[in-house]
């Protein structure tokens, strides 16, 4: 290689590092918007939580709410409706993931349902994993043995028992619990 050819060689090498040193920060300035506009505001970050009162929900009632565009089951449930989920093996249902927020990769049993270790308090995402019909409740193949409980889902027959897990019907996953917590004995802070 004579001297000018490789003086050549250098110019190109200089030539394309300027080009796509040029291109990064050009890429760098587009995408720095895009991820300026996924940090949420204090604004969005407050409208992805919300309190709920549930100092007036009787046991075997439900709070119905909506919460960043869906309806959300917050269920006070009875002894026999909790005694009922309980006894449940994990090998009788079709789904056996808990399917909850607050318990990433727990099994389906009653206790990883349930907000509170009494298993009093359910709250779920009131939306059938079939195809994203509200399942009503009280109804269906498992209500508790009181009459109280479990979601019937009438779209196309998904039957959910007194835990909100799927037993019966096409649907293929438990109703899903969204991130929940206790903020105190009354109020519940969904997200
Ligand atoms: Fe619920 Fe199809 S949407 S069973």
């Amino acid at each position: 290689m004579s001297h000018a050819d490789d003086h050549a060689g250098t110019r190109r090498d200089f030539l394309y590092y300027a080009t796509g040193g040029a291109g990064a920060v050009v890429a760098g300035a587009a995408i720095w918007p895009m991820v300026n506009q996924m940090n949420p505001s204090a604004d969005v970050r407050a409208m992805s939580t919300m309190r709920v009162d549930i100092s007036g929900v009787e046991p075997g009632t439900q709070l119905r709410v909506l919460f960043l565009g869906k309806p959300v089951f917050i269920r006070r449930r009875t002894e026999s409706e909790i005694a009922q989920s309980r006894e449940v093996d994990l090998s009788d249902l079709p789904d056996q993931v808990a399917r909850n927020a607050n318990a990433e990769g727990a099994d389906a049993s009653d206790a990883n349902r349930t907000l509170d270790e009494a298993g009093e308090w359910l709250v779920m995402t009131g939306v059938c994993t079939h195809l994203g019909c509200v399942p009503i409740d009280n109804a269906g193949d498992f209500v508790g043995p009181d009459g109280s409980g479990g979601w019937f889902c009438p779209c196309h027959g998904s039957h959910y028992d007194t835990a909100g897990r799927i037993r019966r019907g096409p649907a293929p996953q438990n109703l899903p619990i969204p991130t929940a917590s206790f903020v105190d004995d009354s109020t519940i802070l969904l997200g």
